[in-house]
């Protein structure tokens, strides 16, 4: 089988590799599609903590199972041959005091597939512990569904920030984490829903997801503050400019990943006579069930927000458009026989 190969910071490879086995409790998958995020252009460029090379990227995975190891229904799971399954890439120790305090998000040894020292998922079959094998109705779209990692860490976002109805937010960012932490804040009762970008194609995709307010400055809205404002962009001058429009007692989410040695201004006096509160959010924290369960309800409109597939071969094309942030959602399908472009 082919997979692809971070071989060393920077360069890659499509190689031929024996079919994996499953081991003790794992499932073998055949590869159904692997989304690409900004993760795996930091794991590329090795500034990623952790990652071991040689590694097969990908932790945004569907697929078909072909195998089961020993033991994978010797307790709670009830999987077999032929299941549609999403799975959750984090592994964690169990043993270290954030494991033992319920922050496994935090587990200092946490390891993902795909992106520190087990395989990922850009390849035609991969192997992934039962525990973290998430089984799907047969009639998901199988392709979309490579959407419910990314939905997982949003919903985990909507975990530490207040969900009260009638309150206002406000979203830096249409990717696809802020087209996703926008599309949960009309379900977790927000009275508006607001969208800032730069970029006027991805405003369009948030009208297509739904999301009522866009802009390209929060200057040209017709309010001034919202109780809740999440930044998906990472960008330090999007997160000064994002912390200045919360409103007195209400909340600013750092979602997306600024620059590790990035700094940003904002006024502690504010944040002091405002009672406004600065909360981060990081990976899945026993979300990813619920957002099987909410994309299988249609949640989200996972069908505006992928734009191309790509083969193995063209898995370096798929990095340097996802860099020159072209498209929207794009993904890698290890068993497709060509690229192709969904939405132009
Ligand atoms: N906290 C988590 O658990 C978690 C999980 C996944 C991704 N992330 C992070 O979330 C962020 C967003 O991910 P994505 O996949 O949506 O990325 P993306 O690159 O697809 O989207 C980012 C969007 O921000 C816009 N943007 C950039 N600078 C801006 C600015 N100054 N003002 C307004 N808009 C601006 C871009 O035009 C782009 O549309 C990334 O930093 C990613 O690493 C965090
Ligand atoms: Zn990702
Ligand atoms: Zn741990």
């Amino acid at each position: 089988m082919r997979a692809v190969v971070f071989t060393a910071e920077g360069q890659l490879s499509l190689e031929e590799r024996p079919k994996p086995t499953p081991g003790y409790k794992e499932i073998l998958i055949e590869t159904a599609a692997v989304g690409i995020c900004g993760t795996d252009t930091h794991v590329f460029d090795g500034e990623f903590e952790g990652t071991v090379f040689p590694l097969v990227p990908g932790h945004e995975a569907t697929g078909t199972i072909v195998a089961l190891g020993d033991g994978v229904n010797s307790g709670v799971f009830d999987f077999k041959v032929g299941d549609h399954v999403a799975i959750n890439p984090s592994t964690t120790c169990g043993e270290c005091e954030f494991c033992l305090n319920g922050h496994q998000n935090l587990c200092r040894f946490w390891n993902g597939l795909g992106v520190v020292a087990s395989d990922g998922a850009s390849q035609e079959y991969f192997t992934a512990p039962a525990g973290n094998v998430y089984k799907l109705k047969p009639e998901t779209d199988l392709y979309q569904a490579a959407l419910i990692e990314p939905l997982a860490c949003a919903i985990r976002g909507w975990d530490v920030l207040p969900r009260r109805i009638g309150d206002h937010v406000l979203v830096y960012g249409a990717g696809t984490m802020g087209l996703l932490m926008a599309q949960l804040a009309t379900r977790a009762g927000a009275a508006s829903v607001s969208i800032v970008d730069l970029n006027p194609d991805r405003l369009a995709v948030a009208e297509e997801c739904g999301i009522e307010l866009r802009y390209t400055s929060a200057d040209d809205a017709d309010r001034e503050k919202w109780d809740v404002v999440i930044d998906c962009t990472g960008n330090l001058r999007a997160i000064e400019d994002a912390l200045t429009r919360v409103k007195p007692a209400g909340f600013f989410q750092d979602f997306g990943v600024a620059p590790a040695d990035g700094t940003a201004k904002f006024s502690p006096f504010r944040v002091y006579r405002d009672e406004i509160s600065i909360v981060g959010t990081m990976a899945v924290l026993n979300s990813f069930g619920r957002a099987v369960e909410m994309f299988e309800a249609g949640a989200i409109n996972a069908e505006a927000m992928i734009s191309h597939s790509f083969i193995l071969d063209d898995y370096e094309e798929a990095l340097e458009l996802f860099r020159r942030g072209s498209g929207r959602k794009l993904q890698i399908r290890p068993n497709d026989t060509e690229s192709r472009v969904l939405i132009p």
